[in-house]
């Protein structure tokens, strides 16, 4: 039976609404008849109802099939059919912190996919990300994580052809992968791995309401300045500096001009330095929270909650910015063109096209060597 293209309905209602009978019907028959029977075969899916007659007078055997490659989309359904038989197990190393450890589970997630192997990731991964999102990849238990004959792969911060083919059926991803280049192909899958808990909407939006206050309308943009470590890391390792007063100025001038009623939140792990360098005189400007590196995951929510966003650098800015969707500010050519960093980071594979970069003001740094 083609049931899917019958015309009463298109085939994506029909298939769902089978798949919906048959859901319905199965646990309905698990709940009457202890077990129900399920197999997958050629292409086909086939549910077996018990023999009834032992309980109804003139019921025969069940059988309904529908073909599973005509509701999903064949290249959907060719990867599903190649992950299930596949024995693989991919993960990836979880290293740095929360916005390192978003962008390890995208790349893992897509480069899985694109080799047809089911991804799993380590109990400290799940630990901080599921904190907050909905995500779908299994845990692997502490114990399966250390028996398992891993195969190291160390990958690039950016993607590569050759990743399409990585050869290994344990492979364990290493490295701190930063760029859409390897998952921004599939981005609508992305951000629903990223979908937030409803509780935590729930308290976002129950802060985002209140500094609203009484006004009309609002466009929220989400700042997000790093320092922190970078602030002696950039200026001594990477030859490069951190956003200074006049990018966030330029920054906060550009939504200021483009739309009415803006809010402007400010989250960093250097508070102190946003208070004394951010002009508050506008009343649109409004701190949030401690800046507790150890627990981000509020400050995260509230920015990607946010309609549009101003980042500095860093990967946690990034990921607020790439989940807010809406307008993006960032910091661009932030170091010295012989600076290291230019070799791990590439500023065309870090941001997307369409977002908006300001150049750095690199004086700072070029007086230093002139001082030296
Ligand atoms: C179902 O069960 C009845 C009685 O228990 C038996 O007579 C009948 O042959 C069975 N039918 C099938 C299809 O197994
Ligand atoms: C059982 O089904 C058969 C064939 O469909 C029918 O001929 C018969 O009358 C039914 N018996 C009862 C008790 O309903
Ligand atoms: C299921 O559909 C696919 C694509 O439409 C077709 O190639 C395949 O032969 C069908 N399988 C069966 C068992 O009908
Ligand atoms: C709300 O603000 C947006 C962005 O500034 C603007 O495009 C829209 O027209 C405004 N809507 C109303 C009803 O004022
Ligand atoms: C802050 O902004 C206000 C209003 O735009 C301006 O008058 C004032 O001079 C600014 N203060 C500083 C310290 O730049
Ligand atoms: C702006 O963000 C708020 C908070 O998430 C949301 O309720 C609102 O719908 C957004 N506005 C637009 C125009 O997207
Ligand atoms: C950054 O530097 C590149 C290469 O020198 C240049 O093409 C680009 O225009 C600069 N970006 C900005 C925003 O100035
Ligand atoms: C760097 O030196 C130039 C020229 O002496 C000066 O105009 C500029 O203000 C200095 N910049 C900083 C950040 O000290």
């Amino acid at each position: 039976m083609n049931s899917c293209h019958a015309a009463l309905f298109s085939g994506k209602q029909l298939c769902f609404l089978t798949l919906l009978f048959l859901s319905t019907l199965s646990l309905l028959t698990m709940y009457m008849f202890d077990h129900m029977r399920y197999c997958e075969e050629n292409n086909k899916v086939t549910l077996f109802g018990q023999n009834f007659s032992k309980y109804l007078a003139n019921v025969t055997t069940l059988q309904i099939t529908t073909n599973l490659s005509n509701c999903l989309k064949n290249e959907d359904y060719e990867s599903f059919k190649a992950i299930r038989s596949s024995k693989g197990m991919w993960t990836i190393t979880p290293s740095g912190r929360f916005g390192n450890l978003m962008g390890q589970y995208a790349t893992l997630f897509a480069l899985a996919r694109l080799n047809k192997k089911q991804a799993y990731i380590f109990p400290n991964m799940a630990n901080s990300l599921s904190q907050v999102f909905k995500l779908t990849l299994p845990m692997l238990h502490q114990e399966a994580k250390t028996q398992i004959p891993w195969q190291n792969y160390h990958i690039a911060d950016w993607m590569d052809e050759k990743y399409k083919n990585i050869l290994g059926d344990y492979i364990k991803l290493t490295g701190y992968p930063s760029s859409w280049t390897f998952y921004h192909h599939i981005r609508e899958e992305i951000l629903r791995e990223f979908s937030f808990h409803e509780y935590v909407t729930e308290k976002v939006n129950f802060y985002l309401t209140k500094i609203t206050a009484q006004r009309q309308n609002v466009t929220f943009v989400g700042v997000h300045v790093r320092r922190g470590d970078y602030v002696h890391v950039m200026p001594k390792i990477w030859k490069g500096v951190l956003a200074d007063r006049n990018y966030l100025e330029k920054a906060m001038a550009y939504f200021r001009n483009k739309y009415k009623e803006v809010i402007f939140i400010v989250t960093s792990n250097g508070l102190d330095w946003c208070h004394k360098n951010i002009n508050t005189s506008n009343g649109d400007v409004f701190f949030l929270g401690d800046g507790n590196e150890a627990k981000p995951q509020t400050d995260f929510a509230i920015l990607a909650h946010c309609n549009h966003t101003i980042m500095t650098i860093g990967t946690f800015g990034f990921w607020a910015a790439y989940l807010a969707g809406g307008d993006v500010i960032y910091l661009t050519n932030f170091t010295l063109p012989d600076s290291p960093f230019l070799k791990v980071f590439k500023y065309k594979a870090a941001f997307l096209p369409e977002w908006i970069g300001i150049a750095a003001d690199l004086s700072p740094l070029l007086n230093q060597s002139l001082n030296v």
